[in-house]
This record gives C-alpha cells, structure tokens and sequence, in this order.
C-alpha cells in the first residue's frame, strides 16, 4: 500500500544541490507548503529553507554555500506545525552535525520532545519531525556510529516515517528508513539516490528498489547495504522501471483519483493517529449547541456526523451548507460550529465560518490543510491525515474526514460522560480496524468494474439509504454526476414515495446502501417499493445477507463490521463505482469539467 506523502530526496553525486533541486521538482505535482535542502562542505552542514514554492525558493538561494557531493532536500506537507521558515525541512540536531528530511505522522514526538527538553536539547520548530535529529544525536553522544544511532532512535520513534539522514561524521554516506511512508532507492553511474517516489529518480537513473517496510539502508557510491531495523540483512532488489513520467507520479495508477481511492487505508491509519490532547483541546470547545458546516462532499461528512453525534451523544447537532449558513442560522450565542472543509480555503465555509464568528460563536476547523485560512479564523482545529488529494473528485479525504470527525465524538461522549470508559476503549478498537477492513473491500472491487460497464450508459440514478448512509448515499450520488456527468441524486429511502418514486420506471437505476444495521429493515421495504416499479436494484450490504442477494440485481458485499464503520466502509465501491463508470464513458476522473478542486469564490 502507497502512501501519498510529500517529498523527500537525497544525494551521493557530484552538484549535490541542483541534483536535489531537480529531484524535488519532480515531485512538486504532488503539493506541498515548504521547501528545503541541507549539504555537507567543508564538514559543516549548509542548510536552506523556507516556506513556498521551489521556484522561488531557487531564486533566493545563496548559490555559494549550497556546494557539495552529500545532500538531502524535502517538499513539505505541513502535518504538525503550520507551514513557515522555521517548520520546514531539513531539521538539526543542537550540534548542527545531522539533517534529516521525514515524510510520515509521529505519535509520540510530544513525550519524546519533552524527555529531549530535558536532557537540555533545544528546538527550533513545533513540528513532529524535529525529535527525530534530536534522537539520533543522542544516540551518538552515547558512542554509537550514525547508522546505529538511527536505529535506536528509529525504535524509540512510533509512527510512520520515511526519513534520510546524513551526519558529518560520515559524509560519504546516507541513511534511509523506511516505516510505512514510501522510500525508493535508485543507483547510477554517478551517484546513489534516494526519494519518496520513482518520478524523482528517473533523470538519474532507471535502477531502483522500493524499499521495505520497517528496513534501513546505508547508501554510498557505489554501494548499498539493506537491513531490517530489527536486525537481519536484506538482499537487495533492484529492478528497471519501465513507466514514463506520467505514469510514475500516480506510482503507475492511471489517474490520482484511482491511487487516492486505494490509498484509503494509510491515510486513515494516519488521522487515527491525531493525539488525544488535540482530541480533548477540540472537544473542549463543544457544549450541546453545535453546527456542522461544509459544502460538497465536506458537507456530507458533517450530515453523517450529525447522525453519529445524535447516536452516541444523545444530542441533537445541526448539519446546515456553508452556502446557506448565513441564511440559515441566526442564533449563534454560545454555539460551537464544526466547520469541515479539506482545502481550508472553500469560500463558502470561510464566509459562514466569519458570520459565525460575528454571532459569537466558537469555531472548530477540520481540515487537510496546515496553515489554511480555516485554521487561522478557528479557535481550534484538527488536522486529516490525507496528504494532498490531487484529484478533483474528494475521496480519501472524506473517509478522514468522517474518521477524525468520529475520534472527536468518541472523545466528547467520554469526556461528558455519555460514553462509558469500557463503551469508549471498544469504540476506539473498532476504529482501529478500519483501515484494514477498508483494505478488504478495496480487494472486493473488481466486482465493482464490471457493474459500471453494465450501468455506464445510465442517464440516471437514485443513491438510497436510511440514517447515517444518507449522507453515504448522498456522497455516492455526488461522486457519480461530479466525474460521469449521469443525473444522480442521493436522498432518504423513505422519502421515496413522497414524490421521487414518480420518476421509477423499468431499468431506473437504484442504489441502496443497506449495510446490516438499524434501519436494514426498513430499507428492504423501500427496496420492494421500487423493484414494484421496475426499477434496477444495485445494493451495497453487508457479507453474507442472502435476503438482500435476493431482492437485489446486483450487489456489493462489504465486510461484517461495527455500525460505527459502515458509512467509510460502504463509502468505498461508491466512489470506485463512480470511477470506473467515468473512465467507461470516456471522461477524465481527476479532471471534470466546470469543477475546481477548491472552489475559493462565493
Ligand atoms: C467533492 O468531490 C467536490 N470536490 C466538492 O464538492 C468539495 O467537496 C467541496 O468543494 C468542498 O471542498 P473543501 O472540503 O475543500 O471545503
Ligand atoms: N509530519 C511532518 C511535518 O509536519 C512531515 C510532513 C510531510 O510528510 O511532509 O513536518
């Protein structure tokens, strides 16, 4: 499974510094906030970076310090720590003699920055990553060479990092760890490589390894040695790439919406990873009177939360459009809106975010982005742990969306006493199985392919569903009309005779989600309503239920699972459905027309 994380290159060549530039170059596409590099000369570590974009970064470099055959260099995607000078990479140690560059989530830099703190290190940024030069330091201070005090700081370090070190102690080597977050190694007649991803290897060379998870290796010219961080040698596999640029930035998917869809399950694993301190800061702000606000697919997550909340808090949320807030809502006194936008920067959020502010309310910001205009006007926020989503179409940002959305739940119900402690630890398992159980439906998808051939020439459909999987079946519908341009329309199944049912002729194309929870009855019932007017029957359910199998056309099973995970799970094959239907009708996913990918106009 790949991960989409910004990114990281290193070099052992000759022109380290324009080699690294290039290198970063080539994974601009895949956005970023911060850029920097770091090389050795003169056994001393030069280091520049800044907040913006490589070009202009390349335009303020100071030409005559950034020499040398030794470097790293990093395209910044701010996770912790907004984006500025100070927080991009390459970080330092207090002695200035390791740099490192690092893609991925710590979970217990907090504990780990304070144990540094108090062995008397100082740090320069409020980034997770920065702990990481800090360890390695220690390490060395108590004897051990580079590579081995990676090591023990690498075992001391939870959570996903894809990391390069270089340290003047050996400036003829590089150390690469790779632990979940990608790391690629190339190797060429002038030099060794190492980077995120293969697009920023292929002007130096087609030779590269994709490293293992939980190994390390130690690049020289010439040479590369892999092992386990565990212990253990690794037998080197190179192999020759054989994409094009194109089909290297989607790490040979055809179009980003198809790798953001599959790489679901890491960008979950990484948001179940926000610490609980920022959970509490942003329950803190939450009393019993809370909107939800968010345009599109953002508002599709605060519908589902509203539901969500409604369950487990025995509250009664308000989910309202961004765009109708201002009309909408009036009595804002003492009142905490949940405002969800994954750009940060949606107009239409900011615009109600501002209103609500003038009516005295509090503000919650959840978003993909550091640094957006959302986390400046809320009083607190939470960040998704996505990495940046390049196709227009919104998908695994909204699995994340819904998936902090429901960590904040769990963690407010806590808190306020309506979830009990042992409610709470089971809860929060359930969530912990996600990103495998949305790997299982991931590998159920081929099924998913073939009805979007059968249903790509459908000029309509209904999306339906029944409590929280409206906004599920809303989602679906969204998905589809966005990148297919087939009339698609997600409402409540029992809303069906109070009017939509008029459209239903034979071969109308109905999609229900009914996974096995609540409200599974009720929706059968609907179900029959449609088939009795010759609808077609396409329903999302869970594994193994034969009376669905048998009132439906077709189906998609999704695995067995906690209610709470039903409305990411049966999420999946909508958003494949409504993939592979584009592609059949010939369209481009990750483009569609009259769309932006943040729609930053009122
Ligand atoms: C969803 O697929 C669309 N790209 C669009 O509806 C999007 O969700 C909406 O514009 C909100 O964007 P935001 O999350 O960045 O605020
Ligand atoms: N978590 C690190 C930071 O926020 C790395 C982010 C990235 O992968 O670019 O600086």
């Amino acid at each position: 499974m790949v991960s989409f994380v910004c990114g990281i290159f290193g070099c052992l060549c000759d022109g380290a510094p324009q080699v690294i530039l290039d290198g970063l170059k080539r994974l601009e596409y895949r956005g970023y906030d911060s850029v920097g590099v770091a090389v050795i000369n003169n056994n001393k570590i030069a280091l520049e970076k800044d907040k913006g974009r490589i070009d202009q970064f390349i335009g303020g470099l100071d030409e005559t310090r950034l020499y040398g055959e030794v470097g790293v260099g990093h395209t910044r995607w701010a996770t912790h720590g907004a984006p500025c000078k100070e927080n991009a990479h390459p970080h330092l140690d207090c002695t200035k003699t390791i740099a490192v560059v690092h893609n991925g989530v710590l979970e217990n830099f907090l504990q780990l920055r304070e144990e540094l703190a108090r062995k008397g290190h100082h740090f320069t940024s409020n980034t997770d990553t920065e702990v990481i030069p800090h360890m390695i330091e220690e390490g060395m201070k108590a004897g051990l060479p580079l590579k081995e005090a990676v090591v023990q700081a690498t075992k001391s370090i939870k959570g996903s990092m894809a990391c390069i070190i270089i340290g003047t102690s050996e400036p003829n080597k590089m150390i690469c760890v790779r632990r979940e977050s990608p790391l690629v190694i190339g190797v060429g007649p002038k030099g060794a490589y190492c980077a995120s991803d293969i697009p920023a290897l292929l002007p130096f060379t087609k030779r590269v390894l994709i490293m293992q998870d939980d190994t390390i290796a130690t690049l020289e010219r010439g040479r590369v040695n892999l092992e386990e961080i565990g212990g253990g040698a690794v037998e080197p596999q190179f192999s020759n790439v054989t994409w094009d640029l194109k089909m290297a930035e989607k790490s040979g998917y055809p179009h980003f919406m198809i790798k953001e869809i599959y790489d679901q399950p890491v960008a979950i694993r990484d948001t179940l990873k926000v610490p609980e301190t920022f959970l509490d800061r942003a329950a803190d702000l939450l009393n019993d009177k809370i909107y939800l606000s968010g345009s599109g697919t953002s508002y599709h997550a605060c519908l589902s939360t509203s539901y969500m909340m409604s369950r487990l808090l025995g509250i009664d949320v308000r989910p309202v459009l961004s765009s109708e807030f201002n009309e909408a809502v009036s009595d804002l006194q003492g009142s905490t809106v949940v405002a969800v936008s994954q750009s940060g920067e949606t107009a239409d959020t900011l615009s109600a975010v501002k209103y609500a502010k003038g009516k005295g309310a509090k503000i919650l910001g959840i978003t993909n982005t550091l640094g957006s205009s959302i986390t400046v006007l809320s009083n607190a926020y939470i960040c998704t742990q996505s990495g940046p989503e390049i196709g227009v179409a919104a998908t695994k940002t909204f699995l994340t969306q819904l998936t902090a959305l429901d960590l904040l739940t769990l963690r407010v119900g806590l808190k306020k006493g309506r979830i009990s402690e042992g409610d709470y630890r089971s809860m929060s398992q359930q969530m912990n199985r996600l990103p495998r159980l949305i790997e299982e439906t991931l590998g159920r998808c081929e099924k998913v392919k073939e009805l979007a051939l059968k249903y790509s020439t459908r000029r309509n459909a209904f999306f339906l569903a029944r409590g929280i999987n409206v906004a599920t079946a809303m989602e679906g519908a969204l998905k589809l009309k966005e990148i297919s341009y087939i009339h698609a329309e997600g409402y409540p199944a029992g809303e069906s005779k109070h009017g939509p049912i008029s459209l239903v002729e034979r071969d109308f194309l109905c999609v229900f989600i009914a996974p096995r929870d609540a409200t599974r009855g009720r929706v059968i019932g609907n179900i029959m309503e449609m088939k009795a007017r010759g609808a077609e029957i396409f329903s999302i359910i869970t594994e193994g239920d034969e009376e669905l199998k048998e009132v439906s056309n077709e189906f998609f099973e999704v695995p067995e699972a906690p209610d709470l995970l039903y409305p990411m799970l049966c999420t999946v094959p909508l958003q494949v459905f409504a993939y592979h239907v584009a592609n059949f009708r010939g369209l481009d996913p990750d483009k569609p027309r009259n769309l932006a990918k943040s729609v930053t106009v009122l």
